[in-house]
């Protein structure tokens, strides 16, 4: 089991955060949650979209069986605040048991979650209803699109194959070339 440092916390990252880092760390590790899944089901007003026309970002599902891929990340408590700020809208920080790639270690950490209940949750929708909603969307952090096709690269560079994110960037990408 590895030891954290004292006052320092893991925080997992399946988004933004593994190729968004603005924030030190101690460490940076590539990890997996169990049980969980990632899915574009949580609305974005104030990054990838506005309160008018919300974007479409990420949040987790639970999922028996499932492992979720991401970057676990040790950090000091201060951190939490610029974080606390930057997903801000409808996310609250969970517990979580932390897989830490390399070691097998299983740390204890924290995940930023949007659970149904929160205002701008907005659900499960088709495939391809998702894509064109996620293709249309702006806001003041750039497009829907770039978070999706950032994120797609960041999990190419992990190893990692994700079918709901692969499915919407191929979706995504049709859309582009029929215009
Ligand atoms: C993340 O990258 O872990 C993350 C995803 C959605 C909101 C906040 C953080």
């Amino acid at each position: 089991m590895t030891v954290s440092k004292e006052g320092a916390s893991w925080v997992f990252g399946y988004g933004s955060l593994i190729y968004k880092v603005d924030f030190p760390y101690l460490r940076r590790e590539v990890a997996s949650i169990h049980g969980w899944q990632r899915r574009f089901w949580q609305g974005s007003h104030d990054h990838r979209g506005t309160p008018e026309r919300p974007g479409r970002v990420l949040t987790l599902t639970e999922s028996p069986g499932a492992q979720c891929v991401g970057v676990a990340y040790l950090v000091e408590e201060s951190v939490f605040e610029h974080l606390d700020h930057r997903e801000k809208n409808g996310y609250e920080r969970a517990a979580v048991s932390i897989e830490l790639a390399a070691s097998g270690d299983q740390v204890q950490g924290l995940v930023y979650y949007a659970g149904p209940d929160n205002p701008a949750f907005l659900g499960e929708a088709p495939p391809n209803e998702i894509a064109r909603h996620i293709a249309e969307s702006h806001g003041p952090s750039g497009s829907n699109r770039d978070y999706l096709l950032q994120l797609e690269a960041a999990l190419r560079d992990l190893g990692d194959v994700d079918h709901h994110v692969q499915e919407l960037a191929g979706l995504v990408a049709g859309l582009d070339e029929r215009g």
